[in-house]
């Protein structure tokens, strides 16, 4: 079922845009306004030209991240996206058999359309497989968020992703010309009883511009303060995901969060925000060399895996390559593309002369410039 002229993530893209109908397309590709940042993502990867190293030991060589606080078999994860029914039947089960059968650590949404307790089920006894993380919006009502951190620390979820670049919902014209609405039978079912706040006008039936945000609904938009408060309520690791300036990294480090993953969103909530292949270098400045920092964000391709450690992130996740294969074809697809990133890494590992991914770092970019034409 994989289609035999798969070689790349980009043949998953091509495939997968071929059988979803207009709205799901809208509602995967698109990002916020017109876009510019979701290609800006992509390319800032592609720029950045590569310098080989011949002759180096590379005997030996191990994709592992060994970082206080971070152990991976190697540095690629899923990053959440909603709603993974929308293009396949077995949804977010069918993405975490997948990553677990690949060791990739999987962060699950929490629109997830499946229960969370039978992701972990599924997922908690394979023994090679990757971390399993929960991806948290600040609730309306810190009650409601309470009830979530519970569930999955219950379930056995072994760190906490905490989403704060989307208090609202962007501008997603994309979607909104194509008429997108979530089916029925697709719901984002570990959230029931539960409201998020700011998002009362983008989950309306025929969702205008947020109208009336500043008229209250964002009254219970989260603040430092939230952080603050959910470390001291659970026992888990906190990270924080969509941290783009180098004053809130070092914020969120003295409030004593674990970790970071430096992310505009997929380019889906505040359009001509920079890159974050531009973003991430400032970052890691800002926290030091030891702190876990992640990125994500147009990730496609072995090279732009370790040009983001290059750049000083440990690992990256990918968006929506993972829900590509997984509409291609279902749990099969999904670590098959991760298999080919991961293939893809090693190899460009090899020819930077890296032995290992602690060996990468900015001597592996050149200064030379990448011409397109
Ligand atoms: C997302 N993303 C996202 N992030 C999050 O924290 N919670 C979520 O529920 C979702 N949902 C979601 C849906 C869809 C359709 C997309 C494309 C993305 C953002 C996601 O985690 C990640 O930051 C980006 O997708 C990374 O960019 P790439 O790899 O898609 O370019």
């Amino acid at each position: 079922r994989i289609p035999p002229d798969v070689a790349s993530l980009a043949d998953y893209e091509r495939h997968a845009l071929q059988r979803l109908d207009a709205a799901r397309v809208a509602w995967l590709q698109g990002g916020a306004a017109d876009g510019l940042t979701v290609q800006a993502n992509q390319r800032a990867w592609q720029g950045l030209p590569l310098q080989p190293r011949v002759l180096r030991p590379l005997a030996h060589g191990h994709t592992r991240i060994e970082r206080p606080g971070l152990r991976l078999p190697h540095p690629i994860m899923l990053a959440p996206v909603a709603y993974l029914r929308l293009v396949h039947p077995d949804g977010e089960l069918a993405t975490a058999m997948a990553a677990a059968a690949q060791g990739a650590g999987l962060v699950l949404s929490t629109q997830a359309s499946v229960p969370m307790e039978r992701v972990a089920e599924l997922v908690l006894g394979e023994a090679e497989r990757g971390p399993l993380w929960f991806q948290l919006y600040a609730m309306a009502q810190r009650e409601h968020t309470l009830q979530l951190v519970q569930r999955a620390e219950a379930a056995g979820f072994e760190a906490l992703v905490l989403t704060v670049d989307a208090p609202v919902q962007g501008a997603r014209d994309a979607e909104r010309r194509a008429g997108f609405r979530l089916p029925a039978d697709v719901r984002a079912v570990n959230l029931q009883g539960l409201a998020l706040p700011g998002m009362a006008a983008a989950d309306a039936a025929a969702p205008g511009l947020a109208a009336g945000l500043c008229g209250g609904l964002l009254a219970h938009a989260p603040t430092w303060s939230d952080i603050a408060w959910l470390k001291a309520h659970t026992r888990l690791p906190l990270w924080l995901k969509g941290i783009t300036h180098p004053l809130d990294a070092q914020q969120a480090q003295a409030l004593g969060v674990d970790g970071l993953i430096v992310s505009n969103h997929g380019g889906r909530v505040l359009d001509t925000m920079p890159a974050t292949a531009a973003l991430l270098p400032a970052v890691r400045q800002a926290v030091g060399p030891e702190w876990p920092v992640l990125v994500d964000g147009g990730i496609r391709r072995g090279t732009d895996v370790l040009k983001a450690l290059a750049l000083g992130a440990d690992a990256v996740l990918v968006g929506r390559p993972h829900v590509h294969a997984l509409a291609v074809a279902g749990a099969l697809g999904v670590a098959h593309a991760i298999r080919l990133l991961r293939d893809e890494f090693e190899i460009a590992l090899a020819l930077t002369g890296c032995a290992t991914p602690a060996e990468v770092s900015s001597a592996v970019l050149s200064s030379a410039v990448l011409t397109s034409a």
